[in-house]
């Protein structure tokens, strides 16, 4: 299998070119490298510096014949998107169905996209793929728009797709050869982790009066690797489904932690509890996000392994002690 990996060089996707490489599959990256990391691609693997908008580096590209590509580049700051809409539609939706459209030319048969739980509005009960669709932002509408374009690309043109709508993606590769490096840092577990060590001021709880047992919010963590694993078998669906199939999954762990939880946890794997500091609330945050991935277990056979908390957080934790410069140190 040949497989185009766009935003291969950074967080889930260069964990997905590791579960890809340990199957077999002659991987190359797409990725301009804005939020992404030459190093976290492998050695042996091919990195293409581009953009998923550009049709002329994608013609020849796509022209060397790929059976699938997992699409992961994106713009994913839900904040940054409100205040920059027409950017994260552009960036996101426009040029996701530039990439959409090469596909259809060159005959790529499968195609699997990285979507969000910013799809939802959030509910007390875990989401599962009927759950009503309302973008939280205009980065959740891109997916959105790009979900439709795939279902249409389906039944038009015959392009079999999975949208994975994943809910929060944390960890590190438990083997050390990946972690997490944005810049800026917006997720929950990293900066909690720098807080503890003492690499930054101590970390914002927005919000402390939602209707939740500690009165702040709570999502669910999903293993990166776990959702690496998640692509390999959406791909591997998608060999089974009919022409044109445009599948969408929501994956989790179907459990949920609250932020103070998520605190305590790195409080424990860190050793030293961490600095923290009440603040109000963020627009737009729903009190609950948990994900019901029973369709995707049922439909795959997939199951997280590492759902537990303490070991999610342990692994971002070793990767961020042993690289306190990111990718870059
Ligand atoms: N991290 C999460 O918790 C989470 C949750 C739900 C969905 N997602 C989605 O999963 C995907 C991966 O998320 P991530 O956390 O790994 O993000 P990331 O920023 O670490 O990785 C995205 C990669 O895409 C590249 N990129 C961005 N725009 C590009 C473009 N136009 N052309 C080429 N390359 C481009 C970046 O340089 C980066 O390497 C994204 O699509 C994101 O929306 C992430």
């Amino acid at each position: 299998m040949k497989i185009l990996v766009t935003g291969g060089a950074g967080y889930v996707g260069s964990h997905a070119v590791l579960a890809l490489r340990a199957r077999g599959a002659d991987v190359v990256v797409l990725d301009n490298l804005r939020q992404g990391h030459a190093a976290a691609v492998p050695a042996g693997v091919r990195l293409i510096e581009g953009d998923i908008g550009d049709a002329a580096l994608l013609d020849p590209l796509l022209g060397e014949g790929f059976d699938a590509v997992l699409h992961f580049a994106a713009l994913s700051l839900v904040g940054e998107s409100m205040q920059k809409p027409m950017l994260y539609l552009r960036a996101n939706a426009a040029a996701g169905m530039v990439l959409i459209e090469a596909c259809l030319r060159h005959q790529v048969g499968r195609f699997v996209l990285s979507s969000t739980a910013n799809l939802f509005a959030g509910g007390d009960a875990p989401l599962d793929e009927a759950a009503a669709i309302d973008p939280g932002s205009p980065y959740g509408e891109s997916k959105w728009m790009l979900e439709r374009a795939l279902t249409w690309a389906g039944r038009t043109r015959g392009l079999k797709s999975v949208a994975l709508r994943y809910f929060n993606a944390a960890g590190a590769d438990p083997d050390g050869r990946l972690g997490e490096d944005h810049d800026p840092e917006t997720h929950l577990i990293p900066l909690a982790i720098d807080a503890a060590l003492g690499r930054r001021p101590e970390l914002a709880i927005f919000g402390t009066d939602y209707p939740t047992p500690d009165g702040t919010c709570i999502r669910d963590y999903v293993h990166v690797s776990d959702l690496a694993e998640a692509h390999v078998r959406a791909l591997e669906r998608l060999a089974a489904a009919p022409e044109g199939a445009a599948l969408a999954y929501n994956l989790g762990t179907g459990h949920g932690h609250s932020v103070r939880a998520v605190l305590a946890a790195v409080g424990r794997v860190a050793g030293r509890a961490v600095p923290a500091q009440e603040a109000p609330r963020r627009a737009g945050d729903p009190a609950i996000l948990v994900a019901s991935a029973a369709r995707f277990m049922a439909e795959t056979g997939w199951a997280p392994r590492f759902g537990d908390l303490d070991t999610i957080v342990a692994t971002a934790h070793a990767w961020r002690v042993a690289h306190p410069g990111g990718y870059g140190g």
